[in-house]
């Protein structure tokens, strides 16, 4: 995964959808994401060009699903279930609790760069809920204030390992 790209690094995917069909969008920003970690304002000029649509229709579709990110990244990434089970359980205020005390809403990264928060769709781990990965680790039966311990460990490792 990278930062950031150059356009021609995206040819080998959006060669992929040779034939600009309005129902690949939704892929070919996946497999966008995918790469690149997150859509760069540049990628989404190269998906738009792609497919023969306009930038503001890819951003619209693309600000509608909760999968996409336009920022990079943290070196913590938090992703909060918040499917039934999860929201059942409490997700909401495990979330409300990692915004607060990072300082970083969902969606978003923070300005240092250490954390960003993603709210996600179900996990299929409904028995365990609710449900966070911390950097794609999952972590079950998830209380706020575990939650927020999780990030400041995984917080702390990263800056130790950026150290080594
Ligand atoms: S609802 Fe969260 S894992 Fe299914």
């Amino acid at each position: 995964m990278v930062a950031t790209h150059d356009p021609s690094e995206l040819d080998p995917i959006v060669a992929r959808y040779p034939d600009r069909r309005r129902e690949h969008l939704i892929p070919l920003l996946q497999e966008v994401q995918d790469h690149c970690g997150y859509l760069s304002h540049d990628a989404m000029i190269t998906v738009a060009s792609a497919l023969g649509l306009p930038v503001s229709k890819v951003y619209g579709v693309a600000t509608f699903y909760n999968q996409f990110r336009f920022e990079p990244r943290g070196k913590v990434h938090c992703q909060v279930c918040r499917g039934t089970a999860c929201h059942v359980k409490g997700s909401a205020h495990v979330l409300d609790t990692l915004e607060r005390s990072l300082g970083v809403s969902a969606g978003h990264t923070g300005k240092d760069g250490v954390y960003s928060v993603e709210v996600v769709a179900c996990m299929g781990a409904c028995g365990l809920a609710p449900v966070v990965t911390i950097n794609d680790t999952v972590h079950a039966l998830v209380t706020p204030d575990g939650a927020k311990r999780l990030a400041r460990v995984a917080a702390k490792q990263e800056a130790h390992r950026d150290d080594d």
